[in-house]
C-alpha cells in the first residue's frame, strides 16, 4: 500500500506573537493507505489541530505536508476543497446534523452540493444509512433519535460517497458505552473494506482497538506503536511484546521489524 499522509516537521502556531500557542511542535509522521490509526492525547494536546491539518481544513505554520505525494501547501482553495470532498469523510464529536432535515436528507445534502444527480443521491444515501444500521430510521429527524443513532447518521453522511479516508475526531465523545461500541464496530468495518481510518480520542480503551496508536502530548508525538501481527507489537521501531508475552526486549529482531513495519 502507498503512503497516504507524509507530514514532516510540522508546527502550528496560533496567535503568533506574545500570546502564541504552539499547538503542534515539529511533528513528523507518515500514515499508509489502509491503516487504522488512533491518535490519542489529553485535551489540549493538539489532536484536533493535527486532524484539521490532515484533513486539509487548516494549514501548518511551518513544515511540509504531502498527501498522496502531493504537496498540500502548493494547492489552492479549490484544490483543497476537492480533496476534502472526494477523499475524506469527516466525523466530529458533535454530530453536526441539521435539525429540521430527516436522516435521509442529512445524508443526501452534501451529495446535492457535489452535484450528484437525484437517483444516484437516493441510492448512495440509502446504502450508507443501511450500512450503519439505520435503514428503518431514514425518515426520522435528529431529535427523534438517540445520540448513537445521530452519530451513525453523521457517519452515513461521511461515507455516502465512499471516500477512501475517514477522519473521526472524538466520534464517541458524547456517547454511552453501548453506542460507542456500535460506532467502533462501524469504523472497524470501514477499515475492513480497505479504507484508511484515523480516529482521534482521549480514551485509552478506544485507542487500543486500533492497529496503531500515536500518542501526542503538548503538540509533540511521544509514542507510536503498531501491532504488526496478532502477537507482536512494535513501538517506536522496537518490538515491545511478542507471542510469549515477553515485554520490553527492544533491539533484537530488528531486521524483522523493518520488514514488517
Ligand atoms: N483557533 C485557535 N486559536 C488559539 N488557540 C487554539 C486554537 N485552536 C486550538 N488552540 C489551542 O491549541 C492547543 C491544542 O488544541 P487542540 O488541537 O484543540 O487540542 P485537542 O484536540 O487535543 O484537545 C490548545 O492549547 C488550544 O487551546
Ligand atoms: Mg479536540
Amino acid at each position: 500500500m502507498g503512503v497516504l499522509v507524509d507530514i514532516r516537521d510540522v508546527s502550528k502556531i496560533y496567535n503568533p506573537g506574545e500570546n502564541e500557542v504552539r499547538a503542534l511542535d515539529h511533528v513528523t509522521v507518515s500514515i499508509d493507505e489502509g491503516e487504522y490509526v488512533a491518535i490519542i492525547g489529553q485535551s489540549g494536546s493538539g489532536k484536533s489541530t493535527l486532524m484539521n491539518i490532515l484533513g486539509c481544513l487548516d494549514v501548518p505554520t511551518e513544515g511540509e505536508y504531502y498527501l498522496h505525494g502531493k504537496d498540500v501547501m502548493e494547492l489552492d482553495d479549490d484544490e483543497l476543497s476537492d480533496i476534502r470532498n472526494q477523499e475524506i469523510g469527516f466525523v466530529f464529536q458533535g454530530f453536526n446534523l441539521i435539525a429540521n432535515l430527516t436522516a435521509f436528507e442529512n445524508v443526501e445534502l452534501p451529495l446535492i452540493y457535489r452535484g450528484v444527480r437525484k437517483s444516484k443521491r437516493e441510492e448512495l444515501s440509502e446504502i450508507a444509512l443501511e450500512k450503519v444500521g439505520l435503514g428503518n430510521r431514514m425518515d426520522h429527524k435528529p431529535a427523534e433519535m438517540s445520540g448513537g443513532q445521530q452519530q451513525r447518521v453523521a457517519i452515513a453522511r461521511a461515507i455516502a460517497q465512499a471516500p477512501p479516508v475517514i477522519l473521526a475526531d472524538e466520534p464517541t465523545g458524547n456517547l454511552d458505552s453501548h453506542s460507542t461500541g456500535e460506532i467502533m464496530d462501524i469504523l472497524e468495518a470501514l477499515h475492513g473494506e480497505g479504507r484508511t481510518v484515523i480516529l482521534i480520542t482521549h480514551n485509552n480503551e478506544i485507542a487500543a482497538r486500533a492497529e496503531r496508536t500515536i500518542q501526542i502530548r503538548d503538540g509533540k508525538i511521544v509514542s507510536d506503536s503498531k501491532i504488526v501481527s496478532d502477537s507482536k507489537i512494535v513501538s517506536d521501531g522496537k518490538i515491545v511484546s511478542d507471542s510469549e508475552g515477553n515485554k520490553g526486549y527492544g533491539g533484537e529482531n530488528e531486521d524483522e521489524i523493518k520488514e514488517e513495519a
